[in-house]
């Protein structure tokens, strides 16, 4: 089958009452985003992106427009990414555990898939060591998102320099997943393709700012690989779309806006699951980054979080099962959403877990 399992689940089973396995902030209303009249457009010039969005991009990223490809949400711009870079059989070395969908566009292409592991031990942070381990001189990319899903950490920014080094050595570049890099807010480090054409950074308006509706993604990178992208992009989406992109210049010019809403609404829930993390010791073990919305607790003396996660269905209650992330004692706890549901949420998931013992 050519799809992601995790995707496919995600889109059909995930959704419940008390969703605590979406990934991102709760989806905005109309009235979260300013707009006038003059912010929509149906038509206009976009056979290479539109202009005004593409600047937008790159002011917010420090970025050159040249080094901005725009694309339909983070998920077309890895596919995009990764299917510029790479021809059939090259090598490819990326995290573990990962978003699935990363892996799975790698299958498709027919990319040659080596591993690199970020461990519960080591707190899933990137190890240069472990890079260097797992890279060859026929590794062509390097695939990691950061902040990391399904764990919520984020690279150090020392790391950075690190990998880079090492991919350069092999010759080879380094695609940093960082669609939920904004929510570190001022704590933010440079997006990686600032640091040197061998990264390329994809990202979206979708985690951090709840407009997924909108589909606007990108991938910045160096200016010939990002013209290489674009003619790629000639076959499959070819342009943009018109009024996606002007409600996106929209969402750029009220960035801040947004910002407060989705620090509103992670900060005490932030609070909540640590607190819900702390009196659940006895059951649960957990790497818990300083800043995210997401955490992937381990349980103790179980080996599959699927008997919760069933359990927690009867419950009106959603996380993801750890088996979507090559790791069945996790499961993916998100709490973007609205305090109330995240409290009501965890409740629930106190229930589960202690009718478990
Ligand atoms: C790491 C990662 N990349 C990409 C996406 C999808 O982003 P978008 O909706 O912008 O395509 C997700 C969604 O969960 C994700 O976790």
């Amino acid at each position: 089958m050519k799809n992601s399992v995790y995707m496919t689940w995600a889109k059909h089973h995930a959704s419940a009452r008390y969703n605590l396995a979406n990934s991102g902030i709760l989806g905005c209303e109309p009235g979260d985003l300013p707009m006038t009249a003059g912010d929509l457009a149906l038509n206009g010039p976009n056979h290479e992106g539109y202009a005004p969005l593409k600047e937008a991009i790159a002011a917010k990223y420090g970025v050159s427009a040249d080094r901005v490809v725009p694309a339909q949400g983070t998920s077309m711009a890895n596919f995009l990414a990764m299917a510029t870079v790479l021809d059939r059989g090259d090598e490819v070395l990326i995290e573990q555990p990962t978003y699935d969908p990363l892996l799975a566009a790698l299958k498709y292409l027919g990319a040659e898939i080596r591993r690199f592991p970020r461990s519960f031990e080591n707190g899933y942070r990137i190890e240069p060591e472990e890079l260097s381990r797992g890279i060859t001189p026929r590794t062509r990319l390097v695939v990691a998102t950061n902040p990391h899903n399904p764990s919520g950490v984020a690279m150090e920014p020392s790391a950075f320099e690190r990998v880079g080094e090492i991919a350069r050595a092999a010759g080879a570049r380094v695609l940093l997943d960082e669609v939920y890099r904004d929510i570190l807010f001022e704590e933010a480090p440079p997006v990686a393709a600032s640091l040197g054409p061998q990264f390329i950074t994809t990202g979206s308006l979708t985690k951090s700012y709840g407009l997924s509706g909108l589909r606007c993604g990108w991938i910045l990178c160096d200016p010939d690989l990002a013209e290489r992208a674009r003619r790629l992009n000639d076959l499959f989406g070819a342009v943009g779309s018109m009024p996606s992109d002007a409600l996106s210049v929209a969402a750029f010019r009220n960035l801040h806006l947004l910002e407060a809403r989705t620090r509103s609404l992670i900060e005490p829930n932030r609070e909540l699951v640590r607190r819900f993390l702390r009196e659940h010791g006895d059951l649960l073990d957990c790497v818990v980054p300083p800043r995210s919305m997401i955490v992937f607790p381990r349980l103790r003396g179980r080996n599959d979080s699927d008997p919760l996660h069933d359990r927690l269905r009867l419950l009106e209650t959603s996380i993801v099962p750890g088996r979507f992330f090559e790791a069945p004692r996790h499961f993916r706890l998100g709490f973007g959403v609205k305090t109330e549901d995240v409290a009501e949420g965890l409740q629930r998931l106190s229930q589960a877990l202690r009718a478990q013992e």
